[in-house]
């Protein structure tokens, strides 16, 4: 028996990776994240499993009903949104499961950031523009933000920030970030991601926070801050240019 920790996506049920949706088929028990997983994902599991969404239960709960499915023989699968190495809180679960003796895998997902890069056909290293991205959070009442990682210190270079669980801080977001991006840097809010109800807002640093509040959007949503937004400048990458070689593009020789 194993415990499949799999990462769902960012909702549409069809940006599931081919494996875990061959997992959710195929065990009897499973176990999801209900506030940001589709019902359509975990309607695959096989008929009579137990289908249990996780939202209202504790940790000692959802260790307990793996626990339960462990001593039966049934094979489990944790369903979580997105990708499950980013704030996916599998960790406690993974420590717990190891405590236990019970074995797990993982199955990545697509990410948030990664389908909000793909919703607004952008980027996000442009080259001599921003070649990296900063997947971050700002501290909330429940979580604490380690002291080294404020928004400040990553906001000193031009990356491309993909802010997370921050929508309700946005104005603090702004506020700190206008120092060091300035005014007119480009910021996308990208709100449910690839459901049925997306909407990607785009502006500034100047005018996010009047454009999110009159759409209303309060919860699951992305920030996405940086110059590369814009799609705009950089140069092309060298990968494909006609004067670099290399293994799989060799110097052709003349004649
Ligand atoms: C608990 S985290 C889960 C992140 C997830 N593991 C991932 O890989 O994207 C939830 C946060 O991720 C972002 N998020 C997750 N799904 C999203 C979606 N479909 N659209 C926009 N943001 C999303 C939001 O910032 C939300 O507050």
């Amino acid at each position: 028996m194993t415990v499949h920790f799999i990462g769902a996506g960012p909702g549409a049920p069809d940006l599931i990776t081919v494996r875990g949706l061959r997992l959710i088929e195929r065990c009897t028990v499973c176990l999801y994240a209900g506030s940001l997983v589709p019902r359509e994902i975990v309607a695959a599991a096989p008929l009579g499993a137990r289908v249990i969404d996780t939202a209202p239960l504790t940790l000692d709960e959802i260790i307990a009903e793996i626990e339960t499915a462990h001593r039966d023989g049934a094979e489990v699968a944790r369903v979580h949104s997105g990708d499950p190495s980013i704030y996916g809180a599998i960790a406690e679960q993974m420590r717990r499961l190891d405590r236990l003796g019970i074995p797990y895998d993982v199955t990545p997902g697509v990410p948030a950031f990664a389908a909000a890069a793909a919703a607004l056909r952008r980027e996000l290293t442009l080259p001599s523009v921003a070649q990296t991205v900063v997947l971050t959070r700002t501290a909330t009442r429940s979580s604490e933000m380690p002291e080294r990682e404020s928004l400040e210190r990553f906001a000193g270079t031009s990356a491309t920030l993909a802010i997370h669980l921050s929508i309700a801080n946005l104005a603090r977001v702004v506020r700190e970030l206008l120092p060091f991006y300035g005014s007119d840097c480009p910021v996308v809010v990208a709100y449910r991601v690839s459901w049925p109800d997306e909407r990607l807002i785009r502006g500034t640093l100047a005018d996010i926070r009047v454009q999110v509040k009159a759409a209303g959007i309060t919860r699951t949503a992305l920030i996405l801050v940086g110059p590369a937004l814009a799609g705009e400048g950089g140069t092309d990458s060298r990968l494909y240019a006609g004067d670099h070689h290399h293994v799989l593009r060799p110097r052709r020789s003349a004649g």
